[in-house]
């Protein structure tokens, strides 16, 4: 795909315009440039890698090393879509200057914006990150990082208080700076009071139709992850089931002698 590339100030405009923004969650360069050649707007190098990818049961273990690595990789294989690394726990949450010298690392290893979850608490990290010129996208509602002290993943802002407190959080984050805030498992009425009360667009993941944008889980939404989806996820193909036909069918192929065939293929591919 020749297009120009997505920048953080067109995703303003595409509010402005009213066109909805694409978002999927991407690991590794196969995949961010099947991705990106779909015309998908941003690739975000979730820290769900710890749980699709890396096996973790949830994201506390991935460290800002595993981080660095896949947003390289996913760096190396996009073209179009911006690229938007998410700061794992601890790197940004102890000290504002840990959070710019974490988000710096980001950058250079080839994201355009970083992204963080939290309200407030973390407004002064963003303010600085914007400053010194770090876009950062916010992350309100279900956030991952603090399952211990939510007692769980369940859905968030639902009472009329909460979603007070939502919009209330997102006026914060918005006056820090941020370009656009995932909302994340709110209730749908939550999710259309703050898309309408900030600027800046809003990003849902189980947070109903009326977000600016919405985003996937990629190994969730191709079907490709084997452990827990999440109901609100629409299944846009069933890769696990695809991957384990062709293996069965090689591991019995190998087994019985079908493969390699006896005459030598025209054409050597490479490995
Ligand atoms: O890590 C991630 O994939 C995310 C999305 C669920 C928004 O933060």
């Amino acid at each position: 795909m020749s297009e120009t590339r997505v920048r953080v100030p067109d995703l303003r405009e595409k509010k402005r315009r009213g066109e909805r923004i694409a978002v999927l969650t991407a690991y590794d360069a196969t995949m961010a440039r099947l991705l990106d050649g779909a015309g998908v707007d941003v690739l975000l190098v979730g820290d769900s890698v710890g749980v699709v990818v890396l096996g973790y049961e949830h994201t506390l273990p991935v460290t800002l090393d595993d981080m660095l690595h896949h947003t390289r990789a996913v760096a190396r294989g996009a073209s179009r879509a911006l690229v938007v690394a998410d700061m794992p726990f601890m790197s940004y949450q102890v000290s504002v200057e840990d959070a710019v010298r974490n988000a710096g690392r980001l950058v250079q290893a080839g994201a355009a914006a970083v992204k963080v979850e939290g309200g407030p608490a973390i407004a002064g990290a963003v303010r600085r990150m914007t400053e010194v010129g770090i876009p950062v996208m916010g992350h309100l509602g279900l956030q991952p990082q603090s399952v211990h002290q939510l007692g769980g993943y369940r859905r968030q802002a639902v009472q009329r208080e909460d979603i007070e407190a939502l919009v209330e959080d997102a006026l914060a984050l918005e006056r820090a700076g941020v370009f656009a805030i995932v909302l994340e498992a709110v209730g749908h009425d939550a999710a259309r009071q703050v898309t309408a009360a900030v600027g800046v667009p809003t990003i849902g993941i189980g947070a109903g139709p009326d977000c600016d944008g919405q985003v996937l889980v990629s190994h969730d939404m191709l079907g490709l992850f084997d452990g827990h989806i999440p109901s609100f996820v629409k299944q846009y193909a069933r890769l696990a089931d695809e991957i384990t036909r062709a293996a069965r069918a090689y591991t019995d192929d190998v087994r019985a002698g079908r493969f390699p065939e006896v005459a030598q293929p025209a054409e050597t591919k490479k490995s």
